[in-house]
């Protein structure tokens, strides 16, 4: 069950060194998906994209800045290129920023809400035409906690915003694209290891952070890369519009 052979996935953000992408590109190549590793840090997606030939699985690295559309149509036509479709595009890129509404410029917001946002829009819209012609696809948006219980975690309100609208739109365009094969679907992470709050904490603060959370700990980004791979399998074929919660109990509904 579950597995990817044959099919072909694009991750965006994947090129961080301990980030949620690498784990999800990782694990994409493990089901046997061929997978094409994209980061606005070249050098990174190309460290990940080796680490996926060395399983020998065909990958693929490209510079794409999810906000810059002719990146994203190079990305797809590379894409085409190389492996003939797309089956799997999995919308991870993201920043974030902790700070007060107050203290928010317009420009601090507008980045948020391109990257994140815009960013999974963007590039949702351009996969979206090879998932049609063939009647199969899978988006999977990677969101946060902060979307769903409103913030509290780390990230001003501009984050959870942008968080939040990732998964109305994964919901309003499972209703368009669905009828025609496609699931849409987005993970809602709680607090996770990586550098994307200035670099992973020592063990005493991730202590302290996690105190309140029932697993007492923070998430692994292999934890996220297992959901993100079940969505993203022929199995998971009658879920769309969901989001799936992975934060350790810190949220639940
Ligand atoms: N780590 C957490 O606690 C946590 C919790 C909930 C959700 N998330 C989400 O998970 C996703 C991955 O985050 P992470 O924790 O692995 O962080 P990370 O900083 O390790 O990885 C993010 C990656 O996105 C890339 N990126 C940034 N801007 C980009 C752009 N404009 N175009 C292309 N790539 C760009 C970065 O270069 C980086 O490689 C993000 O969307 C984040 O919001 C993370």
């Amino acid at each position: 069950m579950f597995e990817l052979t044959d099919k072909v996935a694009i991750v965006t953000g994947a090129g961080s060194k301990r980030g949620i992408g690498r784990s999800i590109v990782l694990g994409l190549a493990e089901q046997g998906a061929k997978v094409v590793v994209c980061d606005v840090d070249f050098d990174g997606a190309k460290a990940v994209a080796e680490e996926v030939e060395k399983k020998g699985v065909e990958s693929l690295a490209v510079k794409v800045d999810v906000i810059n559309e002719e990146d994203i149509n190079q990305l797809v036509e590379k894409t085409i290129k190389k492996f003939g479709k797309i089956d799997i595009l999995v919308n991870n890129a993201g920043i974030t920023q902790p700070v007060k509404v107050l203290d928010t410029t317009a420009e601090d917001w507008d980045r948020i809400m391109d990257v994140n946002l815009k960013g999974s829009f963007l590039c949702t819209k351009a996969v979206l035409p090879s998932m049609l012609e063939q009647k199969y696809g899978r988006v999977i948006n990677v969101s946060s906690v902060s979307g769903k219980r409103g913030g509290g975690v780390f990230g001003g309100a501009h984050y959870s915003a942008s968080k939040a609208g990732m998964l109305a739109f994964a919901k309003a365009l499972s209703r368009e694209v669905c009828p025609r094969g496609i699931t849409v679907n987005s993970v809602a992470p709680g607090l996770v290891a990586t550098d994307i709050r200035g670099g992973v904490e020592s063990q005493e603060k991730q202590k302290e952070m996690t105190a309140d959370i029932p697993c007492r700990r923070m998430g692994k980004p292999e934890e996220i890369a297992a959901t993100v791979c079940f969505l993203a399998s022929k199995e998971a074929g009658y879920i769309t519009g969901e989001d799936i919660d992975i934060n350790g109990g810190s949220h639940m509904d």
